[in-house]
């Protein structure tokens, strides 16, 4: 049974209507723009795409994505950061430098203030630099941790302050262990908390945005089959397609800078 009662065949919007240049609010289907303006909960699910437009690599993406320049198995390990910690520190210091440096974009901001517009709104971000909150988005749910957070490797405390020597790693000052990110790595488990809380999200949303992500990386990749189950409407906002577009109900090709204002726009 569908909460909104928006049909699903609605038709797509096409790569050629969403030009770049001219974006045009007339571009999307009525009963997308119905079922935005009628839904009592919208769910959004946010992947490295939707910083594209801030400057911040994505991890995918052919020559230009992190995981196409690094080999993510020395880096984003646990097992990495015990054979050498140092460099996992860098290249995560590397990292978080950039995101001090990149502005939230348009995307990020439509989405803050979609969330002022409906009643209830979870933003569910695979991503780790912290721009959804820095545009206004007031409690994002994030799936992957935080680059701008630093813990100890052994307690998990969330470390403020640290000295980092030149040639190693700092240590926690309760314990002494090294600290690391507050990024979830590969091989290790998300947050149960913000897991829970993204599973509510795509069980009770009437709509989900699915927004800049491959949709490769489980579990976050299948949140928009289970809010697909449970009934909402799927729309997917990527320039290019992704093993969720055949499933997805709407697939506006674009990049979430452009779309998402006009999208959020168009709902006056
Ligand atoms: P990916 O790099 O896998 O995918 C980025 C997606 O963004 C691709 O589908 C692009 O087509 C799309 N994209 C590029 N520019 C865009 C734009 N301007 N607007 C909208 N979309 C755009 O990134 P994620 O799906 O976020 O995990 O990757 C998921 C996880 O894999 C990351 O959180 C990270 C990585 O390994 C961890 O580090 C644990």
């Amino acid at each position: 049974m569908r909460k909104t009662g928006i049909r699903r065949d609605a038709r797509r919007v096409t790569a050629r209507e969403f030009g770049m240049a001219t974006p045009s609010p007339f571009a999307f289907d009525g009963n997308l723009i119905a079922a935005l303006r009628s839904a009592r909960f919208i769910a959004a699910l946010t992947g490295a795409g939707i910083s594209a437009e801030s400057g911040l690599a994505t991890f995918r993406d052919a020559q230009t994505g992190l995981w196409a320049r690094f080999d993510p198995r020395e880096l984003a390990t646990p097992s990495a950061f015990a054979r050498n910690p140092k460099l996992v520190w860098d290249w995560y210091a590397w990292r978080r430098e950039h995101v001090a440096t990149a502005r939230p974009n348009a995307g990020h901001v439509a989405l803050a203030e979609l969330e002022r517009r409906v009643p209830e709104f979870a933003l569910i971000t695979q991503n780790v630099d912290g721009l959804h909150q820095r545009a206004g988005s007031r409690s994002p749910i994030e799936l992957h941790g935080n680059i701008t957070r630093v813990k100890c490797s052994r307690e998990g405390t969330v470390v403020e302050r640290w000295t980092a020597p030149r040639d190693a790693v700092p240590r926690c000052a309760h314990c002494g262990a090294m600290l690391r990110p507050d990024v979830v790595w590969f091989e290790e488990m998300l947050p149960e908390q913000a897991l829970a809380a993204a599973d509510d999200a795509a069980r009770r949303c009437n709509v989900m945005l699915v927004v800049g992500t491959s949709a490769e990386v489980y579990p976050a990749a299948a949140l928009p089959a289970l809010a697909r189950r449970s009934g909402a409407i799927i729309v997917e906002i990527n320039p290019n397609a992704t093993p969720l577009s055949a499933a997805a109900d709407y697939v506006l090709r674009g990049a979430a800078g452009v779309v998402l204002p006009t999208l959020v726009a168009a709902l006056d």
